[in-house]
């Protein structure tokens, strides 16, 4: 049955636990391995199915990727040996995939088509598709190309200067990936910071890239190499875990192996800001990307103001941090967070659907949430709106719900965190 009904967890959780692979590095992975010259091997690659959906596309490519759990061996032949596909690409949940795939597929000089599940297909594609037809891609869809499906006429694109008017990872790495294959260079000048796995990577896989400030400088015609790669466990698949420990009492954690790159940690940052009990410690690099351990505690937290540069730091955590919010004592506001509304589901909605129905006080605005805490919250049922994060949050309120709590359509979650629920009940014991 698709959906599982969770117990409060009155002793509180406790334990060690490493997170799957990153999510955003696991597609960049296969990216990059598969525009390679050479054989990459991929450890700790996240097997959650929009990652699937990566290695899925490039075989339709004709890549040779092999797939062992958590280990993938991508057999790349260069970018002359890609084919054009012979059937249209499923692009899945996967935001990202679609998004940085549009960069790939609309500068290869191969003819594809796209598409995705219903949730994606209503996900905007011109924040891609504009700034790719100003460096010549030819790409067809739904509603002039805003939506899936789409259809990418490629050819050799000319590089030239792109002002970005969303603070978008996916839409920065689509542009620089099109910028890679390109003639000529390509300038992609950011409106803020955003995760920047996908420049470490391109130093990683031996491609040219200048950063200033804000500025990406990255000149075309460029072949990557392959490379060998661990992922770093996923910061913001740790996040649920983290606030898990930080709001149910008893509660003493610790997360390994985890990502802390700082275009990533917003999470860490607004839960110090809350007083939680936190220890963040880095034990390595893996190529570029800072890993370590963070160990978290119960404690009683506070209300915060979350905004401006620090929100892209944070978007996919705004869900589980808006939960340990109805926990903190005063009024948290949310803002400058609209984007929440384009992702898996429209995530202020789901958000305060979700919380209010067991007994918290969150109000919508319109580029984020106010929620006044603390409040207890009942059990009841919750619905992931088919979105994982969603589905995640609502399993963790349940541990310090007042009854048990149903989470409906809970195999979305699979689309990042396979191994949740295993997780979930080693915690409690
Ligand atoms: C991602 C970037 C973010 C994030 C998504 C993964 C990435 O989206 O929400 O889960 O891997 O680049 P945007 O860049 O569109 O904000």
């Amino acid at each position: 049955m698709n959906e599982v009904e969770l117990q409060p967890v009155p002793n509180g959780i406790s334990g060690k636990i490493s997170v799957p692979g990153d999510k955003s590095i696991s597609h960049r992975s296969v990216i990059f391995s598969s525009l390679a010259e050479g054989t990459s091997r991929i450890s700790n690659f996240l097997t959650g199915e929009d990652c699937l959906r990566t290695i899925q596309a490039f075989r339709e490519f004709g890549v040779e990727i092999e797939q062992e759990e958590t280990d993938v061996t991508v057999y790349g032949n260069g970018l002359s040996a890609l084919k054009a596909p012979t059937n249209p690409i499923n692009f899945g949940n996967s935001g990202t995939t679609a998004r940085l795939m549009s960069g790939v597929l609309s500068a290869l000089p191969l003819f594809s088509t796209a598409y995705g599940d219903p949730s994606l297909s209503k996900r905007p594609m011109d924040r891609v598709v504009v700034p790719l037809s100003a460096m010549g891609a030819e790409v067809y869809g739904r509603e002039d190309a805003r939506l899936l499906p789409l259809a990418f006429n490629g050819k050799k694109l000319m590089g030239t200067t792109i002002e970005m008017n969303v603070k978008s990872a996916q839409v920065k790495s689509a542009l620089l990936l099109a910028g890679m294959l390109a003639d000529g260079e390509t300038t992609v000048i950011e409106k803020g910071t955003t995760r920047n796995h996908t420049e470490m990577l391109m130093s990683q896989y031996g491609v040219e890239l200048n950063q200033s400030g804000n500025n990406l400088t990255i000149p075309g015609n460029q072949q990557p190499k392959a490379s060998d790669l661990r992922v770093p466990g996923d910061i913001s698949s740790a996040a649920f875990f983290i606030v898990a420990a930080a709001i149910t009492p008893n509660s003493e954690l610790t997360i390994e192996n985890v990502g802390l790159n700082p275009t990533r940690n917003g999470i860490l940052t607004a839960l110090e800001q809350m007083g939680a009990s936190i220890e963040v410690k880095e034990t390595e690099k893996i190529g570029d990307e800072p890993v370590g351990e963070v160990k978290i505690s119960f404690s009683a937290l506070k209300a915060v103001t979350i905004e401006g540069d620090l929100v892209p730091n944070l978007i996919d955590e705004i869900p589980i941090l808006a939960l340990a919010a109805t926990q903190a004592e005063g009024t948290t506001v949310i803002k400058d967070a609209k984007e929440l509304k384009v992702k898996e589901t429209d995530r202020i909605e789901a958000v305060v659907n979700n919380l209010n129905g067991i007994g918290a006080q969150v109000e919508a605005t319109e580029d984020g949430m106010i929620i006044y805490g603390p409040t207890p919250l009942s059990g009841g049922g919750l619905h992931s709106y088919g979105d994982h994060r969603i589905g995640m949050m609502g399993a963790i309120a349940s541990l310090i719900a007042e009854a048990p709590v149903t989470i409906k359509d809970k195999d979305c979650i699979n689309i990042s965190y396979p191994n949740f629920f295993e997780h979930l009940e080693e915690v409690c014991k």
